[in-house]
């Protein structure tokens, strides 16, 4: 049970590395050199008493730092989670973003290939890749096809056909989590939900007087990070490496989110939340909602709903 976390740090990656831990495997997380380590490793600080959690530097884009890690911890499975996952800023930064998400997933299959075929591979996937499709019925599945409206969603359907093509040619045991959007108190702070309830409760306490905001029409399907990684998890311990949604299969758009968040604060979003052209992208994706029965018939359900998991996040910024 020896699990590598490339992105270990991120938000889906510290709470993956403490449901591992949890289970008694042995983790090794992958970082990236930073000039300020103490903002890099702020989500993953209160793991660094156990004995069980290495850290090594390392970088998607250097195929070298991952043979060494690979090499030195002789993995059973790897989750790569490594990503410049902001899609707004993926229209500013084309380039780094393919070359991390698409080229780095290529360089970890490398990696994996030079090393031990049979380590299992986890490859996060994402609803963006399904671009403005959706199914009659009104969701997006494992079969929906796959148009990217985003330099983002492009990249990452290269890695996801990459994948396949590995698992395919090689015999390797790669599965895709087609991941729909999943928020906790550890999400950034430039992506919308943690944006509203940060800035929510700085106009309650009085630092700020508006929000400003994009497309308020568009709609999600927000589920907790924390019930997203065990589906990770499960997906890698089934007989047979496959491609599953993760998702909640309820949408909501942006107006409901704040009026949500500011109903909780007692506030009236209207009051408060502006538009500003600059939080638009060049191409929408307009609306997301999964269909995730597939994973489900592994025995995966999430614990939080978008209510609860909106309480959780103002109590965090509230506290904070
Ligand atoms: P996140 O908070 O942005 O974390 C991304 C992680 O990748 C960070 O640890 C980051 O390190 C690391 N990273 C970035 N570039 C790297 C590189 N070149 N080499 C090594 N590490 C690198 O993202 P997240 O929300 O946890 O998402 C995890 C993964 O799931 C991403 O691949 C994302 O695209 C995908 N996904 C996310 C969602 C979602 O709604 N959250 C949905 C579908 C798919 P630093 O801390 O040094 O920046
Ligand atoms: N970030 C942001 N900031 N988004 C805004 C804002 C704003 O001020 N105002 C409106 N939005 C809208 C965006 O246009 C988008 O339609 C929606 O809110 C959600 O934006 P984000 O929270 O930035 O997430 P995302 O859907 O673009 O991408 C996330 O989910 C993908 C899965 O579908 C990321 O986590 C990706 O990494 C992930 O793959």
């Amino acid at each position: 049970m020896n699990a590598i976390i490339v992105g270990i740090s991120g938000q889906d990656g510290s709470y993956l590395a403490e449901f591992l831990l949890g289970k008694g495997y042995n983790v090794c997380g992958v970082v990236r050199r930073s000039s300020v380590t103490e903002n890099q490793s702020y989500r993953i600080n209160h793991l660094f008493d156990n004995p069980k959690l290495k850290l090594e530097y390392g970088d998607l884009n250097d195929l070298s730092s991952l043979v060494h890690i690979l090499q030195k911890h002789k993995p059973t499975e790897i989750y790569n989670l490594a990503a410049q996952s902001h899609v707004k800023i993926s229209f500013d930064n084309p380039i780094y973003t393919c070359e991390t998400n698409a080229i780095g997933t290529l360089k970890l299959l490398e990696a994996i290939r030079l090393v031990d075929i049979k380590i299992k591979m986890y490859q996060a996937s994402s609803s963006e890749m399904f671009g403005n499709n959706i199914d009659d019925d009104g969701y997006q599945r494992e079969t929906t096809q796959m148009s990217p409206v985003s330099p983002y969603g492009c990249s990452k359907v290269f890695g996801y056909n990459l994948t396949r093509n590995y698992r395919n040619s090689y015999n390797m045991f790669i599965s895709n989590g087609i991941l729909f959007n999943h928020e906790s108190p550890r999400r950034g702070v430039n992506f919308v939900t943690n944006k509203v309830c940060k800035m929510a409760v700085e106009i309650k306490k009085g630092m700020i007087d508006k929000l400003p905001l994009g497309n308020l029409e568009a709609s999600r399907d927000w589920g907790h990070s924390k019930d997203y990684v065990e589906a990770m998890w499960l997906m890698l311990q089934q007989e047979d490496p496959d491609d599953f949604v993760c998702s909640t299969g309820i949408s909501h758009t942006v107006r409901d989110l704040c009026e949500y968040v500011f109903n909780k604060l007692d506030m009236d979003y209207k009051d408060y939340v502006t538009t500003d052209e600059k939080y638009f992208r060049p191409e929408e994706l307009r609306d997301l909602k999964g269909d995730c029965s597939k994973l489900t018939k592994l025995g995966w359900t999430p614990k939080y709903t978008f209510e609860t998991m909106l309480d959780e996040m103002v109590e965090y910024w509230l506290d904070k």
